[in-house]
């Protein structure tokens, strides 16, 4: 009886580590089809609107709204539906910032950006090669960062706003084209089918019938759901303390990572003041460092303040708009490399988004020419060789009482480092990448070895999460952010020019084609573009020096932003077509 039993648990183990390897679809990356281009989806009411990546975790928040939650609940309802719904974004074990807009009163972030591990010095990663391994995880801050907003500004229960996340997670959720899309991409890569450490992740989001993702499957995640019914039922203690965080040191330790118990236990989340500057009539409320977003939006678009900035004409953008803004985000991004880092750690020039700077490196942009990136490197060292050696989420939310969020949140990268803490069903980030790894190396391709944003332990890596708010006298008459790491600086100064300065409609703003620059590598990056208008650009940019860089599917992250009618009250919310979001509004 007793051999028979041992048997049968080694006959399980044996078809369960099989199935484990067996379950993951097989698509090649050629033939995983992107779902094909949708208009932005687009909603409108004065009782709450909610937009982010999917229409499942949409509508959490707006049924939140609707029971009496206020946008702060609905927003917590959203960031923990999206771990269910949009898993290669959607987190509880990455970080973010949540800006918060109360009504007359001050807006102010919520800084749960992943810390440093203490076991690391300046050069923990030099040489180091896996971006998809657990050495590459930084203490989570979201379960953290939820409960500060929670205590802070939220109305319903903790646990009541979990609760439709612990269902979706029980239950399941049916697939769609851009979750498969999503799931099939991820599997087609070869180490995610082979490397053992991977094992958990093929078990947790491999289709259990062994064949591709399609369409109206169903991903039920059972430990998922047993995680997040300890986290309402105890709080974010169990996470940072308790039988998560045992969970979590287990496997850091198992798999070569850095993250303890202890660094688990000192994680804390901040309220922080947001940056804030005045733009013509309106005032920009950005995220604050460790965030580089808030700093570099407010200086790049102060710069374009202070230039001629040509406002008429019937494309989208022109030549000389797209000139000047290159040339904006070229110095903007040097003043990021050079000064930027976190504030507990790094002391920030106090002018850095002062009227005056941004005018001093406006006046350095020559109108019809491009400057070339190395001419304003200025005392950064620019490194010949040899060290030869981007997923996050946006979603807004306003109530019926004008309480306004606008959060972003990431693993880093597509389901960060890829390993899923066995038994939680949750996945960690791979965020400890955003550090300058190279002390002293800043290349031309876009490495970056400054001093401000080197490794040290407890620090906050640099980010360049935009989440954004705009008032006008005194009122919340923007909401916007985006994925795509260092292009989100640049998509969220693009929105708000072609919104607020160009007078666009926030749906072709967020619909319309985007360009990136990054001051090294010193090219433009236009987005994919079907109205051909990029093309028609390049040899009239080339002319005036720029180098660009085009591809054919390249899409520049995913903006799911809301706007208000300041005379009616009316919310309009846009869930952006590249990542197949969802708008909804309380009926
Ligand atoms: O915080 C940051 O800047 C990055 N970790 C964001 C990464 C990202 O946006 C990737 N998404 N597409």
């Amino acid at each position: 009886m007793i051999r028979y039993h041992h048997f049968c648990t080694f006959a399980l183990f044996a078809i369960g580590g099989l199935l484990s390897n067996l379950v993951s679809p097989t698509l090649s990356a050629e033939e995983i089809v992107r779902p094909p281009r949708k208009p932005v989806e687009v909603v409108q009411g004065k009782l709450g609107v909610v937009t982010s990546d999917t229409p499942l975790a949409s509508e959490v928040g707006r049924d939140i709204l609707a029971k009496g939650g206020n946008a702060v609940d609905a927003a917590i309802g959203v960031a923990f539906a999206l771990e269910v719904t949009w898993p290669e974004a959607g987190n509880i074990g990455g970080g973010g910032f949540m800006m918060i807009a109360p009504p007359d009163e001050e807006v102010v972030c919520i800084n749960y950006r992943e810390k440093s591990p203490a076991n690391v010095d300046t050069k923990s990663f030099v040489n180091w090669k896996q971006r998809k391994h657990i050495r590459m995880a930084g203490v989570p801050g979201t379960v953290r960062g939820m409960a500060l907003a929670h205590e802070k500004y939220g109305k319903l229960p903790w646990h009541e706003i979990i609760a439709p996340s612990i269902d979706l997670a029980r239950e399941g959720i049916v697939v769609d084209p851009y979750l498969a899309y999503s799931l099939n991409l991820v599997f087609s890569v070869d180490y995610i089918q082979k490397l053992p450490r991977f094992a958990e992740f093929r078990r947790v989001y491999g289709n259990p019938n062994g064949r591709p993702w399609k369409p109206g499957d169903k991903l039920v995640q059972a430990d998922l759901a047993k995680t997040l019914t300890l986290i309402a039922e105890d709080g974010p203690s169990v996470f940072y303390e308790g039988a998560i965080a045992q969970k979590i040191a287990a496997e850091s330790k198992r798999g070569g990572g850095l993250i303890t118990l202890e660094d688990l236990k000192q994680y804390t989340a901040q309220v922080l003041p947001a940056v804030e500057g005045e733009i013509g009539p309106y005032t920009v409320f950005g995220a604050p460092l460790p965030s580089s977003g808030g700093t570099t939006v407010l200086m790049q678009l102060r710069m374009l303040e202070a230039l001629e900035f040509p406002t008429q004409s019937d494309d989208f953008w022109t030549v000389e708009q797209v000139h000047l803004m290159t040339e904006v985000m070229r110095r903007g991004f040097r003043e990021r490399a050079a000064w930027l880092g976190d504030p507990d750690f790094v002391t920030v020039p106090t002018d850095i988004t002062s009227e005056e700077h941004a005018w001093q490196l406006a006046s350095t942009i020559d109108t019809s020419q491009a400057t070339p990136s190395e001419d304003i490197a200025g005392d950064i060292p620019l490194a010949e060789g040899p060290y030869e050696s981007s997923e996050t989420t946006h979603f807004s939310v306003i109530d019926k009482d004008g309480l306004a969020v606008s959060n972003t949140y990431t693993l880093e990268s597509t389901y960060g480092c890829r390993i899923v803490v066995p038994g939680t069903g949750m996945l960690l980030n791979n965020e400890m990448g955003d550090f300058n790894w190279y002390p002293g190396y800043t290349d031309r391709k876009g490495k970056i070895g400054t001093e401000p944003n080197l490794i040290a332990p407890g620090k906050r890596m640099l980010s360049s999460q935009s989440p954004t708010i705009v008032r006008e006298n005194g009122k919340t008459k923007l909401l916007i952010g985006s994925p795509g790491g260092r292009t989100i600086i640049n998509t969220v100064t693009e929105i708000v020019m072609q919104t607020l300065i160009l007078d666009r409609p926030l749906d072709e703003a967020i619909d319309g084609p985007r360009f990136h620059h990054q001051w090294f590598p010193d090219a433009i990056r236009f987005e994919a573009s079907d109205n051909g208008l990029f093309d028609e650009m390049k040899p009239k940019l080339e002319a005036m020096g720029h180098e660009i860089e085009a591809n054919d599917v390249w899409r520049q992250g995913c903006a799911n932003g809301i706007i208000v009618d300041l005379e009616t009250g009316e919310a309009r919310g846009v869930s952006d077509w590249r990542r197949g979001g969802g708008a909804r509004a309380v009926e």
